[in-house]
């Protein structure tokens, strides 16, 4: 086939694709341009909503009401609503999660909760992701050092291996943020429960990509950023699930006064809250936060099953336009092709990987570059279109050539 014949074919499935897509509508509802923005795994795109929600909070709620606001506007009681209002979307009951922090300060309560929860004496190790983002792996090191444990860093391929009766607690990636690989979230969760340790799952490139089915799959503590898929504003604060069944055990290495069971009693001794509430530290970041709950109305109709339907139809699409237009041998794709162990972004290893991204943002497709040779795009199904996919691989070729 002509090189213009591909283009062709391409253009005219991507036009059916996007005819065909139940979530097309959704797009409007943000703030976008001419540019393909294929980077809402690192930052999502703005809610046309945010705006005028985040100056209703200062003007009127900061600068009329002021303090009234904690009880008025519901500032005091919005780490929990909010967490209420994100549980659908990773498989959670209400009353699990709290928002607040960031990811990495939540990776730290719920790694160190987790080796003081876990049953039985001997268990002195932390299995960790070996292929974790940074932060993670720091974080599991010095709460190591502070409960007496070791880490045991191995691939999540690995885990069920690595587990015995020293194993404390797992924490593990649900997407791999480099090469997008989905791990298995369901077997893995039961294999650290058969062997008697607590599970913690960072789903920072999975929630609002993909059904997570938390409660389902019993999973134990689970921490995640707002600011990706959940298009949260730079920032935004992460949030903490902790089991309903957990809840009791769950002993905070941050007892703040917003988690103690009466916080205005000021008293000299903590008591913690029941709940999710456990999981709050001091006092939330509310302008952050509440523009965060105004993010959060764009998935108000939206099954995330139609999300992760439409996601591995865009990586797909993708994977198809960069093979037909990328020159042999440039680009490898790290992403695996199975559904089952794809998440929502492609990685690409390309040798100028810095370059070419340098070159495709100037060109208007905008992705990341990952250290050393990894060309990242993320596909936010809910303003992703197939015409933008087919656009940004044919850029990609072009660039590539
Ligand atoms: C998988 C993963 N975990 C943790 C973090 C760190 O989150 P934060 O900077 O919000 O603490 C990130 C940030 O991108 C991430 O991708």
């Amino acid at each position: 086939m002509s090189e213009f014949a591909v283009r062709a074919e391409k253009a005219a499935k991507a036009e059916k694709l996007d005819a065909g897509d139940e979530l097309a509508g959704v797009r409007g509802q943000f703030v976008l341009d001419e540019v393909v923005y294929l980077d809402g795994n690192s930052l999502g795109a703005l809610p046309a909503g945010v705006p005028g929600r985040v100056e209703d909070v200062v003007r009127r709620q900061w600068g009329e009401l002021r303090i009234r606001s904690w009880d008025e506007s519901g500032w005091w009681t919005a780490p929990e609503r909010i967490g209420d209002r994100i549980a659908p979307l990773v498989g959670a009951a209400a009353g699990q999660i709290v928002v607040g922090d960031s990811t990495s300060v939540n990776v730290f309560k719920a790694l160190v909760a987790a080796v003081r929860m876990a049953d039985g004496a001997g268990r002195d190790e932390i299995v960790v992701d070996a292929t974790t983002f940074p932060t993670d792996g720091y974080i599991a090191e010095s709460a190591a050092r502070m409960t007496g444990c070791t880490v045991r860093p191995v691939t999540p391929a690995e885990v069920p291996d690595a587990l015995g009766d020293r194993t404390a607690a797992v924490l593990l990636n649900h997407v791999d943020y480099r090469t997008g690989r989905l791990h298995d979230l369901p077997g893995l969760t039961a294999a650290v429960r058969v062997a008697g340790a607590v599970s913690v799952w960072d789903l920072c490139h999975s929630a609002g990509a993909l059904p997570v089915g938390l409660d389902e799959h019993g999973v134990d503590l689970a921490v995640g950023c707002t600011y990706k898929y959940l298009n949260g504003g730079p920032g935004s604060p992460a949030y903490l699930y902790v089991r309903s069944g957990l809840q009791d055990r769950f002993d905070s290495p941050l007892p703040g006064w917003n988690s103690h069971v009466e916080p205005f009693g000021m008293r000299s001794d903590f008591t913690p809250a029941d709940g999710a509430l456990r999981g709050r530290v001091g006092t939330p970041d509310i302008l952050s936060m509440l523009a965060l709950e105004a993010a959060l109305e764009v998935w108000d109709g939206v099954p995330i099953e139609a999300v992760r339907a439409k996601s591995l139809a865009l990586t797909d699409f993708f994977l198809e336009c960069v093979a037909a237009y990328a020159p042999d041998g440039r680009v490898e794709s790290l992403t695996p092709v199975a559904h089952g162990e794809r998440g929502s972004q492609v990685a690409l290893r390309c040798a100028d990987a810095g370059d070419v991204m340098k070159r495709l943002i100037e060109r208007g497709v905008v992705g990341d570059f990952r250290h050393p040779d990894v060309l990242r795009f993320g596909f936010t199904p809910l303003y992703v279109g197939f015409a933008d996919v087919e656009r940004a691989a044919r850029v990609l070729g072009e660039v590539l050539g």
